[in-house]
């Protein structure tokens, strides 16, 4: 089969064709014909020799696809072969073929696409499985950095789907304008606007999703309300910062860092299990994936090229 790997580490130019034998299935585990396939922020890092696949994982990038099972292994008990599913990947996702255990794959919700399908897998096991984390209740206010990116535009839809507050950051006046489409009480322009005292001043919020790491610790930290939970997911701008401890004791804050992809497959599963019931009865009407555009999956490099120059409204896909 065809995957599209890296040649080395560097800039999207590394990223090759090339030719690897077809996967075979162990117990447990689907073959995905694959359609489409999600391109994650984590992908960049991945080719940039940051963030390699896990042990045990396809060592070529790619978190999500969405397909058409066409074998399963022994004892696989929930799909069958011509199921329409997508899949939550520690890798390998940018390939014709993947291997994956039959719980990290759900149905193509209906009035999805493939490449919609494909947006939505990575985006919503990390909202949902976030919101979690931090207890998230509805009633509370959730305050989502980068609310047009390919997780913040799921977060957003889900945090207002799920009866939450939702207040947004994103990178622009009409970008911002666009969260409020998408279910935002209200959203910030982080380039020109003082955000955090703008949410202070609503109240604060009881939830932040954060894909910026150090630099927003501080204002994080003002823009939360007592007992607020800051969850960090990303470090696009910093992995060290200075934490004033007085205002964490003194809203009695948490700070919670996660990850999804090196999990045990049992607890991704729960996750997935979590998604297939929490968020796909709210797909496509109250949460639907953006698809900013698409490219073959030989073109990946182009794929990579766009998500660095930033501007994407959610998620760019690749089709086989
Ligand atoms: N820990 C985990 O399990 C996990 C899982 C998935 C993703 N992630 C991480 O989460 C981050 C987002 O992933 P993604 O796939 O959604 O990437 P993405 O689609 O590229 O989105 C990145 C977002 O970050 C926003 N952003 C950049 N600088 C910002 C700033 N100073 N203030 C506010 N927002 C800012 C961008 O906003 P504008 O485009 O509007 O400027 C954009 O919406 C990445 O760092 C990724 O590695 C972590």
């Amino acid at each position: 089969m065809n995957v599209t790997r890296c040649a080395a580490a560097g800039g999207p130019e590394v990223l090759r064709q090339a030719t690897v034998p077809d996967p075979s299935s162990r117990p447990g585990e689907v073959i995905i014909g694959v359609e489409a396939s999600g391109v994650n922020r984590a992908d960049v890092l991945q080719r940039k020799g940051h963030y390699p696949s896990p042990p045990g994982a396809p060592e070529w990038p790619g978190l999500e696809v969405a397909g058409t099972v066409s074998a399963v292994g022994e004892g696989v008990t929930a799909r069958r072969v011509g199921d329409r599913v997508c899949a939550l990947l520690p890798g390998g996702g940018y390939a014709e073929k993947v291997a994956v255990h039959e719980s990290l794959t759900l149905p193509v919700p209906a009035g999805l696409s493939m490449s919609e399908a494909a947006a939505l897998v990575e985006a919503a096991c990390t909202a949902l499985s976030n919101l979690r984390e931090a207890t998230a209740q509805a009633g509370e206010t959730l305050l989502v950095h980068g609310g047009l990116g390919g997780v913040g535009s799921i977060a957003v839809q889900l945090g207002a789907a799920l009866g939450m507050r939702v207040l947004a950051t994103a990178g622009g006046r009409d970008r911002a304008d666009r969260c409020v489409e998408l279910g935002a009480e209200a959203a910030f322009d982080y380039r020109t606007e003082d955000w955090a005292t703008e949410v202070a001043a609503r109240g604060g919020a009881d939830v932040i999703l954060d894909v910026v790491g150090a630099a927003y610790l501080e204002p994080n930290l003002r823009a939360l309300a007592t007992d607020g939970r800051l969850v960090v997911i990303g470090m696009q701008k910093g992995s060290r910062g200075e934490l004033d401890l007085g205002m964490l004791l003194a809203k009695r804050a948490r700070v919670i860092g996660t990850t999804l992809r090196a999990r045990p497959l049992e607890e991704r599963a729960a996750i997935v299990a979590d998604v297939e019931r929490t968020v796909w009865p709210l797909v496509p009407d109250r949460v639907r994936p953006l698809v900013h555009a698409t490219f073959p999956l030989a073109d990946a490099a182009a794929a990579h090229t766009m998500l660095e120059a930033g501007g994407v409204t959610g998620s760019l896909v690749l089709t086989t």
